[in-house]
């Protein structure tokens, strides 16, 4: 069993806040289904992430780019169903936040149909006054720096982002930025840890990471990765939960714990 202390308090927003003030672990995984979302909640994951990583997982897709809004309509509106005590957090896809009028009408059907309580962009200080839409429309909105999947073709493929001083700084800079235009919280992916100790440090909301080391304010995976059954290499920053483990139900409170005590990740994950 999960050893969470409040495992029937709903997890909001706030609660994030309140989390990262005191100093205890966010833990986030990624569900696309009503059966994977039951499981997770029951674990005590408090925020689980319908991602556009189900264009890959779900999908057979070679990158994001080609999801939905339908697509993600559809897996948010299954994954909702299973929840009770988690946060539901929804990725807008590519393309679906490009002006402040496109992003409220595509936010706005993620929480209107399909129960969505807060959506994550990716994107630095460009979406400054797209975040300052949603969240003075009531929209709860988690941005995401770092690597951004959505960029894969501008990037030229997945790699760590902020090794260079200058990269570092805007990154550091573009939080504060995002902060301030209303950001409710922000996902940090493949960064170096150093340069994510020094962002979380540097906001007041909380920080989830995915390969960005352990000092920050939760972490996320996707569940496949958890589970050990992403096609081809694992990410260095994943971890298989189970190895170990005699059932899923196992593997996904091991990976609960350990993120709670800050077991995972280890050097191991770690840039
Ligand atoms: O799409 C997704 O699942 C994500 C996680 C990798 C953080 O954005």
């Amino acid at each position: 069993m999960s050893s969470h202390p409040a495992a029937t308090q709903k997890v909001t927003v706030r609660k994030l806040l309140q989390m990262k003030a005191e100093a205890e672990k966010i833990v986030c995984l990624t569900a696309y289904d009503v059966s994977f979302a039951k499981l997770l909640d029951e674990a005590g994951v408090d925020v689980v992430l319908v991602g556009d990583s189900l264009g890959m997982v779900m999908q057979g897709l070679d990158n994001t780019l080609p999801v939905t809004m339908d697509d993600m309509v559809y897996h948010s509106r299954c994954v909702a169903n299973g929840l009770s005590r988690a946060l539901l957090m929804v990725d807008m896809p590519f393309m679906s936040h490009i002006t402040p009028e496109i992003a409220l009408q595509n936010a706005g059907r993620l929480m209107k149909e399909s129960g969505a309580q807060i959506v994550k962009l990716e994107g630095g200080s460009e979406q400054r006054d797209v975040v300052n839409a949603l969240t003075s429309n009531g929209i709860p909105v988690c941005a995401h720096l770092g690597l951004q999947p959505q960029r894969v073709h501008k990037l030229g493929g997945y790699r760590v982002q902020g090794r260079e001083t200058d990269v570092a700084e805007r990154m550091l800079e573009e939080a504060s930025v995002l902060e301030q235009a209303g950001a409710d919280a922000l996902l940090l992916e493949c960064v170096p840890a150093e340069l994510a100790t020094k962002i979380t440090k540097a906001v007041s909301i909380p920080v989830i990471g995915i390969g960005a080391g352990s000092d920050v304010d939760g972490q996320v995976l996707v569940l496949q990765d958890v589970l050990g059954i992403t096609p081809g290499r694992a990410p260095k920053f994943s971890h298989n939960f189970m190895q170990g483990a005699d059932s899923i139900q196992a593997a996904i409170t091991q990976y609960v714990d350990d993120v709670r005590s800050n077991q995972f990740p280890t050097q191991a994950h770690i840039f």
